[in-house]
C-alpha cells in the first residue's frame, strides 16, 4: 500500500471513531490515538526520510492535509459535545422558580340572592310552589282586595310610590308582596301552597334600618282545615332551618287588616340563646315576620267562600340576611363593596 492510500485510511478511520465518541474524554483518547507520537501519522512521518525527493513532498502534504482534516474534526466534534453537555447540565441543574399562576376570582352569588334562595328553598321543602308578580301594581290589588279600603288607617302604614300612568287607575310600586296572594287566588282553586319572593318599594327615609326598595317573601296557604296551628308548624320548621335547631319560635297578637288573628312572629336569640346581646337588643327574642289567619274579606274579594281556611305570611329578606350574617347597616346590601361582599 502506498503511504497516500495509508493516510487515507487512517483518515477515514479517525473520522469515523471520532463520529462514534460519546464524550470529549474519548475524544482526547481519539487526539492521542491518531495525532500523537505514537499514532499512524506519526509513524508515517518517520518514514518520509526514506522515501525519493518527489513522493516526499507529496506524501508530506497529503499527512499534512489528514493531520488538518482530523484536528478540525476533534475541533468540531469537542465543540458539539460541549455544547450538548452544557445543555445537558443545565437540564440537571433545572429550578423551577414559576410564580403560581394568578386565579382570577371565581364569582359568587350575592348574600341576598343566597338567603332568599335558602328561603325559598325551605318552603319548597315543604310542599310550597314559587311563584313572581308585578313590582308596578294596581292599587286594588296592593290594597283594597286586601281589605285595606282608601280612607282605613292602615293606608298610613305603607307609604306608598305611585307611578303615574296617566290611567285613571292609581298604580303603585307595590309596598309588599301581599297582592299576589289576591292575584294567585283569583285564578287558582284551593290547595293553594305557593311563597312569593320580590321586590317592594316603600317611601322611607333610607338609613340604617330602612331601605327604599327591599325584597320581601310572602306565604300563602289555603287548604280544607287549615288552622292557626298549622302556621305555627310551619314556621317553626322555617325558622329552625333557617337559624337553628334549638331555637324556639313564639308568637305575638298583632294586626294586618288581611289577616285575622294577626300575629308578630318571632325566634329566641340565636346569637344569645335568649340571654340578651346585642343581636336580639337585650330583648332574647328577634322579630321574622308578620303572619296570620287569611281574613274572610279577602277571601270575598277573590270570589272565595268566605269560610275557606288559609294562613299568610310576609317577611324582609334584607332582614333575614342581616340577622343571619350580623350586618349592622342594611345599605351594606345595595353598595356592592366587595369587601363586605367577600366577607362571608
Ligand atoms: N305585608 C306585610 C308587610 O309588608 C307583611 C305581612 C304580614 C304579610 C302578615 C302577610 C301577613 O301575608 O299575613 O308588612
Amino acid at each position: 500500500m502506498s503511504p497516500v492510500q495509508e493516510l487515507e485510511d487512517i483518515e477515514k478511520e479517525a473520522l469515523r471513531a471520532l463520529q462514534g465518541a460519546g464524550s470529549s474524554d474519548r475524544v482526547r483518547e481519539l487526539e492521542i490515538a491518531y495525532l500523537g507520537r505514537k499514532g499512524p501519522l506519526a509513524r508515517v512521518g518517520k518514514t518520509l526520510g526514506t522515501l525519493p525527493m518527489e513522493e516526499r513532498r507529496t506524501v508530506g502534504q497529503a499527512a499534512n492535509r489528514v493531520r488538518g482534516l482530523i484536528e478540525s474534526a476533534i475541533a468540531a466534534k469537542l465543540a458539539n459535545l460541549d455544547r450538548m453537555e452544557r445543555a445537558g447540565r443545565l437540564e440537571a441543574e433545572r429550578l423551577d422558580i414559576t410564580l403560581p399562576g394568578r386565579t382570577p376570582p371565581s364569582g359568587k352569588l350575592h348574600p341576598l340572592t343566597e338567603v332568599l334562595e335558602e328561603v325559598v328553598d325551605i318552603f319548597v321543602g315543604l310542599g310550597f310552589q314559587v311563584a313572581e308578580g308585578p313590582l308596578v301594581e294596581t292599587d286594588y290589588y296592593s290594597f283594597q282586595a286586601l281589605n285595606i279600603p282608601q280612607d282605613h288607617a292602615a293606608r298610613s302604614m305603607q307609604d306608598t310610590f305611585y307611578v303615574n300612568t296617566g290611567n285613571p287607575q292609581p298604580f303603585v310600586l307595590r309596598p309588599h308582596t301581599s297582592p299576589m296572594q289576591v292575584r294567585l287566588m283569583e285564578t287558582t282553586k284551593p290547595p293553594l301552597y305557593v311563597v312569593v319572593p320580590g321586590v317592594v318599594a316603600r317611601r322611607d327615609e333610607v338609613d340604617a334600618n330602612h331601605l327604599a326598595q327591599f325584597m320581601q317573601i310572602e306565604g300563602l296557604a289555603v287548604d280544607e282545615g287549615i288552622t292557626f296551628g298549622d302556621l305555627k308548624g310551619v314556621l317553626d320548621v322555617f325558622a329552625k332551618q333557617m337559624f337553628g335547631a334549638n331555637l324556639t319560635v313564639r308568637m305575638h297578637p298583632s294586626y294586618f287588616p288581611f289577616t285575622e288573628p294577626s300575629a308578630e312572629v318571632y325566634v329566641s336569640c340565636f346569637a344569645c340563646d335568649g340571654s340578651g346581646c346585642p343581636t336580639c337588643r337585650g330583648e332574647g327574642w328577634i322579630e321574622i315576620m308578620g303572619a296570620g289567619m287569611v281574613h274572610p274579606n279577602v277571601f270575598r274579594a277573590v270570589g272565595y267562600p268566605p269560610e275557606t281556611t288559609g294562613f299568610a305570611f310576609g317577611m324582609g329578606i334584607e332582614r333575614i340576611a342581616k340577622l343571619k350574617y350580623s350586618v349592622n347597616d342594611l345599605r351594606s346590601f345595595y353598595e356592592n363593596d366587595l369587601r363586605f361582599l367577600d366577607a362571608r
